[in-house]
């Protein structure tokens, strides 16, 4: 169809894809927030920000987070590209963490790495509340070390990230033990779970066949009333990684953040092994608890990549979940950028005389703001007001022949006409009075 075809025919707009969403202003305020949070919650800790692609190769998730998960089976977005290679958009971003980790070499850095990102994944999933096709998350990696400390640093970070924007999460723990270990108790579970084959939902009996771990983690009510009595993982862990879990506990008592032992958690990512958790908020909304984040250990993702072995334990949280919440709960104490100077004209003269001392205050560092769109001065005052400028510098026909500027003080309404040379230094000194 051609493009006048088009315009005669009124093709409907495009609109966006299912699941996805665009971030308007509005709601910019809240991101920002948690960006911001981020951004201090990494330089308190010290962790580097590393941005690594949307786009990576599809093997990198098939053989990092597990061919058998969800994730990769029926989530990720993939494709082939115009020279043949398989892409995928990545779902998560442990997985391209670890490639990055490999391909500069950054074993041979002083341990542990400490990354963090921001940006988006993409999965495939059912849109729901809280959950998007196209979604943010920001997470925190920390490679190299295998000390139970550090398990405790990164439930410490995401559970102060959450306290510091008012966010009352639930601390659900638990461990998977090692890949070694895993084999006696799974087949335990599996022994445990073939008398119920016929409550088992669809699903599971697919997963009990190929990913039996994963069946634990299953929502239907059917399976969660037949794992009350399943084998939990914590029997079977080798003495190693249950040292590991008493002094992450002891860890955590110590800093008297309050967990939940959480049998039922194996997480939907194939790397996992020992610590893996989530930070829980009931919310009202949801019907139940929604996951703001998670993570955990993955000490052989590096070795399955191809890269040395390396002991890492990472977390990532969910942004529009937490935006979400803080709109819901509408407490956190927002600071709105408030200008200290408005600039109000009157005509085309004064519009540009205005545009030309915008610039000269900003440019001078002071906080100023404008809408020369707009003409009538009761509208512009009204929006000083609402934006809750200090002053308002006023410029109509008879400022710009005297070559001043009315400046309206808008705590007191009083007014004053300086000479427009000396505006800059002058409104700098009534700014600071005012602040003093
Ligand atoms: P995950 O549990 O798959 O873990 O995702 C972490 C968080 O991302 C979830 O708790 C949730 O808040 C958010 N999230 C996941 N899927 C969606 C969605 N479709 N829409 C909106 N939010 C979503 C990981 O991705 C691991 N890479 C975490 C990790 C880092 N493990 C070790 N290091």
């Amino acid at each position: 169809m051609t493009k006048s075809s088009q315009i005669k025919k009124k093709v409907p707009p495009p609109k966006l894809l299912r699941g996805m969403k665009d971030i308007l202003p509005d709601e910019q305020l809240y991101w920002n927030v948690i960006r911001d949070q981020v951004r201090s919650f990494a330089n308190d800790y010290g962790f580097g920000r590393i941005d690594t692609p949307t786009l990576e190769p599809e093997s990198l998730f098939k053989r990092g987070v597990g061919d058998m998960t969800d994730i990769v089976q029926k989530e990720m977005y993939s494709f082939v590209d115009q020279g043949g290679e398989h892409i995928a958009a990545r779902p998560e971003a442990t997985a391209s963490i670890v490639r990055a980790y490999i391909e500069h070499g950054m074993v041979s850095l002083p341990q542990p790495v400490k990354l963090y990102y921001i940006g988006s994944m993409f999965r495939h999933e059912r849109p729901q509340f809280g959950r998007f096709r196209q979604f943010y998350q920001f997470g925190f990696e920390s490679l190299g070390v295998d000390q139970p400390v550090v398990d405790a640093e990164l439930i410490l970070l995401g559970h102060r990230l959450c306290r510091d924007l008012q966010l009352d999460v639930r601390v659900q723990l638990n461990s998977i033990g090692d890949p070694k270990s895993r084999g006696v108790y799974l087949e335990a579970l599996k022994s445990y779970l073939k008398d119920y084959k016929k409550t088992l939902c669809e699903s599971c009996l697919k997963r009990l066949a190929k990913n039996p771990l994963r069946v634990l983690d299953c929502k239907e009510a059917s399976c969660q009333k037949v794992l009350e009595g399943a084998p939990q993982t914590f029997d079977y862990l080798a003495d190693d990684a249950k040292q590991h879990f008493v002094m992450l506990m002891e860890h955590l008592d110590e800093l008297e953040i309050a967990y939940e032992l959480n049998p039922r958690l194996v997480r939907g990512l194939d790397y996992y092994n020992r610590t893996v958790f989530e930070y829980w908020y009931d919310d009202e909304q949801f019907g139940g608890n929604l996951a703001l984040g998670g993570g955990g250990r993955y000490d052989y993702l590096s070795s399955i990549l191809g890269g040395r072995p390396t002991p890492a334990v990472g977390l990532a949280m969910g942004i529009e979940r937490l935006v979400l919440l803080l709109k819901e709960k509408n407490t956190y104490p927002f600071m709105q950028y408030r200008p200290d100077v408005f600039i109000a004209q009157l005509g085309d003269q004064a519009r540009k005389k205005a545009l030309r001392l915008f610039d000269d205050l900003r440019t001078a560092g002071i906080k100023v703001r404008q809408t020369f769109t707009r003409d009538g001065l009761g509208g512009q005052l009204g929006i000083a007001d609402k934006l809750g400028a200090k002053f308002v510098l006023i410029l109509g026909q008879k400022e710009i022949l005297d070559q001043t500027v009315l400046v309206r003080d808008m705590e007191n309404g009083s007014q004053e006409v300086v000479p427009y040379e000396k505006i800059v230094k002058d409104i700098q000194k009534l700014i600071h009075k005012k602040d003093a």
